[in-house]
């Protein structure tokens, strides 16, 4: 079935305080100069983080893959860690704790337009917190549809940049054909979807390409193949070819957004029987047991 299922951020969600440059304000009175280079040239990196019952899940990865892009593209880290535990709580809590995602953005800051990188510019740091919106029946017990499609995005897919245009522009494509994710093809290899990493089961096994420059080291992805090993469940990290999803028992797309979805087609073919796997259920009761346990505190 198709199903367009945004799962989070509703379109009335306002959240009440943003977090800009030191500051906590309503977002009404949160501005950013034209010249920012992140509005001029895209250049900026950006992270998710899901919060359940007002904790922010695996924060510290997170905040690690944060570094990792700030490094990549030379913006020096304005914030260290306790200080955004500190920012990105308070924000949770002002937003009233629950579910939500927080999304923060750090820019090369604000000057005169030059490809070279300014000297001396104090980075932009931009961060705020949105309700999750779970939408019913869930795309989790039915699955989602997906397009397949080549990848035209660059070659440091490492790197979280906010320079996203490709990315939009290939979700955009599943989006009108009715799907919820386009699952991208680079050389004949199936890289990752345009915002999610991608697995597939073959004879019981768990799938899923490394990480490297054309795929992004997804923090559900890690959390999955964390739980997998932990529970015997057998998980390989190798290409996938695009000829083998056609032999598929099961393809899932995950990220800190969409958590785990069965993908139920691909271009309008069936994967499997066509709803969601026996493996796909047993690590979607272990995902969400993890998160049981995170939100009573029982893991950090
Ligand atoms: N995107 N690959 C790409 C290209 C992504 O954009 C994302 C997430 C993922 C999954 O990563 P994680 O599990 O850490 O969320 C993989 C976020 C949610 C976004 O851009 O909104």
């Amino acid at each position: 079935m198709a199903v367009s299922e945004p799962s989070v951020g509703g379109n009335n969600a306002i959240t009440p305080t943003v977090y800009l440059d030191g500051e906590f304000m309503p977002p009404t009175k949160a501005t950013i100069s034209p010249l920012d280079r992140g509005f001029i040239f895209g250049d900026g990196i950006y992270e998710v983080v899901p919060v359940f019952n007002g904790r922010p899940f695996r924060l510290v990865h997170h905040l690690r893959r944060l570094r990792h892009s700030l490094a990549a593209v030379g913006i020096d880290s304005p914030i260290g860690d306790t200080d955004w535990h500190r920012i990105l709580q308070r924000l949770v809590d002002d937003n009233g704790a629950g579910d939500q995602y927080l999304y923060l953005q750090i820019t090369r800051g604000i000057a005169p337009r030059d490809h070279v990188f300014p000297v001396d510019t104090k980075p932009t740091v931009f961060a705020y917190a949105q309700p999750t919106v779970y939408a019913e029946p869930t795309a989790t017990v039915e699955g989602v549809s997906t397009i397949t499609t080549e990848d035209i995005r660059w070659q440091r897919c490492d790197i979280k940049s906010t320079s996203l245009l490709a990315a939009v522009m290939l979700r955009q494509q599943a989006a009108e054909k009715g799907s919820v994710e386009t699952l991208l093809v680079r050389n004949g290899l199936i890289t990752e979807g345009a915002a999610s990493n991608v697995f597939m089961v073959v004879a019981s096994n768990l799938i899923t390409p490394p990480t490297g420059a054309y795929i992004l080291a997804g923090i559900t992805r890690e959390l999955i193949l964390e739980l997998a090993k932990r529970h015997n469940i057998p998980a390989t990290e190798r290409d996938i070819e695009e000829k083998e999803l056609a032999a598929a028992s099961e393809i899932w797309i995950a990220s800190s957004t969409q958590e785990i979805k069965p993908v139920t087609t691909v271009d309008g073919s069936p994967v499997g029987a066509g709803t969601p796997g026996p493996v796909f259920t047993r690590l979607l009761a272990l995902y969400q047991e993890y998160k049981r346990a995170f939100c009573e505190g029982r893991v950090d």
